[in-house]
Parts: C-alpha cells; sequence; structure tokens
C-alpha cells in the first residue's frame, strides 16, 4: 500500500519537524478540542503543499462524524470499517492510499482527491477519531508523511484536553 517517493535529501523529514514544532506552538497555552483540532487541520492544509482537504473525524456513538477541517465541504458520517478513515479507525493503522481509485471502498468527498492519509487518533486505548489528508495528485504520500502526521496527533493528544 505504501509507494515511496523519492524527495530531495531531509527536505520533508525539515518540513515535517517544522510542522511539529509549529504545531507546539500554536497549541501552547490552550487545551481546548475544538480550538486545537481546527487550529490544527488550518496549519496542515495551508503547511504541507499540494492538499485538497484537510481535517478530522470523531467517533460519536459508534461512528464517524465530521469535525473541524479545510477544504471542500465533506461526508459527515462514515460507519466503522467504511472508507479510508472507517479502515483506519477500525484497524487502528495509519494507512496511505497512493490512489484512491485502487482503494476498494473508498468514499469520495472531494472528486479532486486522487491520494489520501488517515492517521487513527487513540488515545488509553480509545479510538478518539481520524486525521485525514488529502491531495489532488497521485501518490502524494508514503511512509515519511505517515510518521509525520503521526508524529502531529501525538502533539495534538499531548496538549489538548480530551472528551
Ligand atoms: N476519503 C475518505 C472520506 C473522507 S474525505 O476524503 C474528506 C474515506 O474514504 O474514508
Amino acid at each position: 500500500m505504501f509507494a515511496v517517493k523519492t524527495a530531495p535529501a531531509g527536505s520533508r523529514s525539515e518540513l515535517y519537524s517544522d510542522l511539529v514544532a509549529q504545531a507546539r506552538g500554536l497549541l501552547e497555552g490552550e487545551r481546548d478540542f475544538t480550538a486545537n483540532a481546527a487550529n490544527l487541520s488550518s496549519l496542515v492544509y495551508h503547511t504541507l503543499p499540494d492538499l485538497n482537504w484537510a481535517g478530522f473525524y470523531w467517533m460519536k456513538g459508534g461512528e464517524l462524524v465530521l469535525g473541524p477541517f479545510q477544504g471542500k465541504p465533506a461526508c459527515v458520517r462514515i460507519a466503522l470499517g467504511r472508507g479510508v478513515c472507517g479502515t483506519a479507525a477500525q484497524e487502528r493503522r495509519t494507512i496511505v492510499v497512493p490512489d484512491v481509485d485502487a482503494f476498494a471502498g473508498h468514499i469520495a468527498c472531494d472528486s479532486a482527491s486522487r491520494s489520501e492519509v488517515v492517521v487513527p487518533i487513540v488515545h488509553q486505548g480509545r479510538v478518539l477519531g481520524v486525521l485525514d489528508v488529502d491531495s489532488p495528485t497521485l501518490r502524494r504520500f508514503d511512509g515519511e508523511d505517515a510518521r509525520g502526521l503521526e508524529a502531529l496527533v501525538q502533539v495534538f493528544l499531548a496538549g489538548t484536553d480530551l472528551p
């Protein structure tokens, strides 16, 4: 499922270490769940190149419900195990989708999306939701994006009062 794309040495790891540092700064002094999720979705959307959607879905009543995001209006409810988001939440693992058309069950919210990465947000054994990032470019994401976004989720979990 992973398609490793070569990038100039150091450039993307620097991008993610900078993103994580910016996220820490952005969340400093504020622990509100909605505010922090909203600001992080904006930070991701405006910092990472070549995205058309970045945001959160939260587990509510056994399904994922749309949370703060940047991009076009999206599907509101996703059942556990459905789509990339529901699969990442159910399997509690980050999923990189190099080509959304090749992922059986992919849910097309924005027809411009060509590739996607979804990181589950797990706290004390409980799945709180997912961070979903979409790109209009095929093979936009690889394992380095996955690790970088997972680090970002850890910043969110450490800096936020959780429900
Ligand atoms: N593509 C996702 C749905 C959410 S949107 O991309 C914002 C999925 O298959 O779960």
